[in-house]
């Protein structure tokens, strides 16, 4: 079969090359899924750079999420079947075929399409687990940063629907603004630390912080937040070195926890995975803009997938189809 391979860990655009593999064979609690679409995610990025908790073992194919159909399903797989839509998380699914455990796979609603169910099995599940870590009381104040993200539009939507307060931390040309749950400006000012100040002082100080960026910003993050409550981290957008003193941290209770969709979905009961996933498909039904596309690609288009999904203030994700 075709994919999208890498022997070596590097720069996508210097290291993925498009060619036949031999397509691989589930074992007993696997399927082996045809792939119809596939989102480009920052994650994909650190896996083909060999910086992410998922390591790849070479050749590997690209890729950690997708849909498609399901073929064939090993001796033991007897909640899913031949025929069934489904979205996925595995490793190698920019490839023609890819195999994902059954703990991994998410029957797909009818009226969803491709270009948003190959985006279910990473981003909606992070953000309604990440509200979920937090445990919140109704009318608490979360704040999201890289608040035009795909992530953090959901956690948006999300926090609203459980009454909660969300604020968005977003930057432009280097400055920064505080928005509110419908993207009006609530503060502005030249960086992280200011702009939170002036948040916290109109509107009162935070009882969670969710944060992909990292950097020196987390600092200005832990004094954002009101004491006893709580830090997640889930992303290394800018990792860079942190200084920090354990006061910042001690004399407030503060919690600083990190945060990766597997190690939680490993921990989570089925009953809550089956509640996550009703609600998001629910969500995603009345609302796909949360999950939009920028551009689509075949899979020997590499090099211009790549320079779509490295645009900044991209519009959508880009995606691999067929
Ligand atoms: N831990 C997990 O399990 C997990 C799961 C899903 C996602 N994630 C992480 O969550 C993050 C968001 O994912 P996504 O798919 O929602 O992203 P996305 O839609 O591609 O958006 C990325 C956002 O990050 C912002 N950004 C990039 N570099 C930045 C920096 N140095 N400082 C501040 N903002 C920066 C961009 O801001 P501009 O608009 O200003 O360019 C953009 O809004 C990624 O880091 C991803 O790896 C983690």
């Amino acid at each position: 079969m075709k994919a999208i391979v890498f022997d070596h860990p590097g720069e996508p655009e210097n290291v993925l090359v498009f060619r036949n593999i031999s397509p691989p064979t589930p074992t007993a609690e696997q399927v082996l899924i045809r792939v119809s679409a596939r989102p480009i995610q920052p994650a994909d990025f650190l896996f083909i750079q060999g910086r992410y908790r998922i390591q790849p073992e070479f050749p590997q194919a690209a890729g950690l999420e997708g849909v498609g159909t399901i073929i064939s399903c090993g001796a033991g797989v007897s909640s899913l079947e031949v025929g069934d839509r489904v979205a996925f998380r595995s490793k190698g699914t920019w490839a023609e075929c890819a195999i994902a455990p059954t703990s991994r796979v998410y029957p797909v609603p009818p009226e969803i399409p491709d270009s948003v169910a190959c985006q279910f099995s990473l981003n909606p599940l992070t953000a309604w687990g990440l509200l979920d870590e937090c445990n919140l009381k109704v009318s608490s104040r979360i704040l999201a940063t890289a608040g035009r993200s795909v992530v953090a539009r959901l956690l948006a939507h999300l926090a609203k629907q459980r009454g909660l307060t969300p604020t968005l931390l977003v930057r432009d040309k280097g400055r920064y603004s505080a928005l509110n749950e419908s993207y009006q400006v609530i503060a502005n000012g030249a960086n992280v630390a200011q702009t939170l100040e002036k948040v916290v002082n109109h509107h009162g100080e935070f009882h969670a912080a969710l944060d992909p960026v990292g950097g020196s910003d987390i600092v200005a993050l832990i004094n954002a937040l009101a004491p006893k409550s709580r830090l997640i981290s889930y992303g290394i957008l800018d990792d860079t070195d942190i200084t920090l003193k354990a006061s910042q941290i001690l004399f407030r209770s503060v919690t600083w926890q990190g945060f990766g969709i597997d190690g939680w979905l490993d921990s989570l009961s089925k009953e809550k995975l089956s509640i996550a996933q009703e609600q998001l498909w629910n969500l995603l039904s009345a609302s796909p803009e949360l999950l939009p596309v920028a551009d689509s690609f075949g899979l020997n288009d590499i090099q211009q997938a790549i320079v779509s999904a490295k645009k900044p203030a991209q519009s959508g994700k880009a995606l691999f189809v067929d």
